[in-house]
């Protein structure tokens, strides 16, 4: 509802209030709301460097800092009445401030404006759902980490184009995964080192006549140096777009994965059985039991990455300093963050609770050909031939195999000799499954030996 009186923040110019639907597009704070905590914050380190400075009284000072408490327990307590009136959280704080403690209320914006103290805020916010992300992230890694312990050892088919291609390792799977995660959580720190200036003090764009001490407050609010340019300091969301990029490749993993999930516990692969705690049924069809979780954390990259892209747009065309357009970056990241940290915790659920069907993995692992390659590896090692003469027998015994409807351990020692005379009777050892992972060895490799070397090897860098 608009109020005819204008506002009182800064009404001073203005005869009228504004439209209903001028106050309605407006105002933030239904959603920024989110970041009270980080607003008091802040206005409290800006309180006391201000009382530092000599710029306000140490009682001014204290009532202030006291009453912002007050303010933030009855926020937290529910308490609180937002009024659309009143804009955005920090103009919501400041006049509840004003009631509790009366007019000292008023010196607590010298020095600052709304612009550097948003710029601040968001940072903080943000910081925090990095550093909520990254323990998210190693909590998902620590369960690969123990299924890819267990299953160091166990067979399954690895693909290409989804099509059998060799054996591999369940603990090799799980671990293809660990690099991945490990890497967005590389990336979260990254964007955290980078992120960690303060803005308070750039006031509006230019800095301040005010004698303020910048490094004080950054350091009261964990920051590791104030932001050196002022206009930069107010109209850089790079921190938010940078949090946005890293959610999207982290959320792009957690689809991928998520999409192995569906595909690996439906009936026709049975790899993987997921939990009941992480499954949902049909209404209609009482034999299901679907992947639901899986499937969400698989859409949940689009809303990711849409809000990084939705972030990018606002951003692209502003001129220094703030525009009001800003104000745009705060519900796409909320929501980014919201959906980021329920996947993750989503995954590392599921993944604790599935179990890996040993004997489909490794029926599954045995057909298809799935060591055609070790054939074609043995008759250059063995027979001596060259590679490609090597895959040319091999492709002509899969052909015979096929049309036999038999596997290539099926075919017998002499069929094998009328393609290649010679072929031993030593080369059905390496058309076994186990001997085939077994015998790739070579960094990285999916060979029970590697994964467990690579499994101890995150284990100690995640101390
Ligand atoms: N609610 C605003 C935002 O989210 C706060 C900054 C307002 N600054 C201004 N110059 N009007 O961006």
């Amino acid at each position: 509802m608009g109020d005819t009186s204008s506002n009182q923040m800064w009404g001073g110019r203005f005869a009228a209030g504004p439209d209903a639907i001028m106050e309605a597009i407006n105002a933030s704070i239904g959603f920024d709301k989110r970041m009270a905590a980080q607003d008091i914050a802040g206005s409290r380190a800006h309180a006391a460097m201000l009382a530092a400075t000599g710029i306000l009284s140490d009682s001014d000072a204290a009532a202030i800092r006291e009453g912002l408490l007050t303010v933030l327990s009855e926020i937290e307590a529910g308490k609180f009445t937002f009024s659309t009136a009143l804009e955005d959280i920090h103009m919501n704080v400041e006049a509840r401030l004003k009631t509790l403690i009366g007019d000292a209320a008023g010196r607590l914006h010298t020095a600052r404006s709304r612009n550097d103290q948003v710029a601040t805020d968001f940072r903080l916010w943000v910081r925090d759902q990095i550093d909520a992300a990254i323990e998210g992230l190693q909590a998902l890694i620590r369960a690969l980490l123990a299924q890819a312990e267990a299953g160091a050892d166990w067979v399954m088919p690895g693909f290409t184009h989804l099509q059998t291609a060799q054996p591999v390792t369940w603990g090799h799977h799980m671990m293809a995964y660990v690099e991945m995660f490990a890497r967005d959580l590389s990336r979260l720190r990254d964007a955290r080192a980078r992120m960690n200036e303060c803005p308070l003090g750039a006031a509006a764009l230019a800095g301040t006549s005010f004698p303020i001490n910048r490094d004080m407050t950054a350091q009261a609010l964990g920051f590791d140096r104030p932001a050196a340019n002022s206009l930069d300091a107010v109209s850089d969301r790079d921190f938010a777009l940078e949090f946005l990029s890293a959610a999207s490749i982290c959320a792009m993993h957690l689809s991928r994965f998520a999409e192995e999930l569906v595909i690996w516990s439906s009936a026709q692969f049975r790899f993987v059985t997921l939990s009941d705690r992480f499954s949902t049924g049909s209404s209609i069809m009482p034999q299901k039991k679907n992947p639901d979780a899986a499937e969400l954390i698989r859409a949940k990259v689009g809303r990711i990455f849409g809000a990084n892209v939705a972030l990018m747009m606002v951003m692209k065309g502003l001129p220094l300093a703030y525009s009001k357009d800003m104000q745009e970056d705060k519900e796409q990241v909320f929501d980014a963050a919201d959906n980021l940290m329920l996947a993750l915790a989503a995954m590392e659920g599921m993944v604790k609770d599935m179990t890996a069907n040993r004997s489909n993995l490794a029926a599954a692992a045995g057909s298809g050909f799935s060591t055609a390659t070790d054939l074609a590896d043995w008759l250059v090692r063995v027979a001596g031939i060259p590679f490609r003469d090597a895959h040319h027998v091999t492709g002509t015994l899969v052909a015979m195999a096929e049309a036999q409807g038999c596997d290539l351990p099926d075919l017998t020692l002499a069929q094998m000799q009328s393609v290649h005379a010679g072929i031993t009777d030593d080369v059905f050892g390496v058309l076994g499954v186990e001997n085939s992972v077994a015998s790739r060895m070579s960094y990285g490799g999916t060979a029970p030996a590697q994964v467990r070397a690579q499994v101890a090897r995150w284990k100690e860098v995640l101390g």
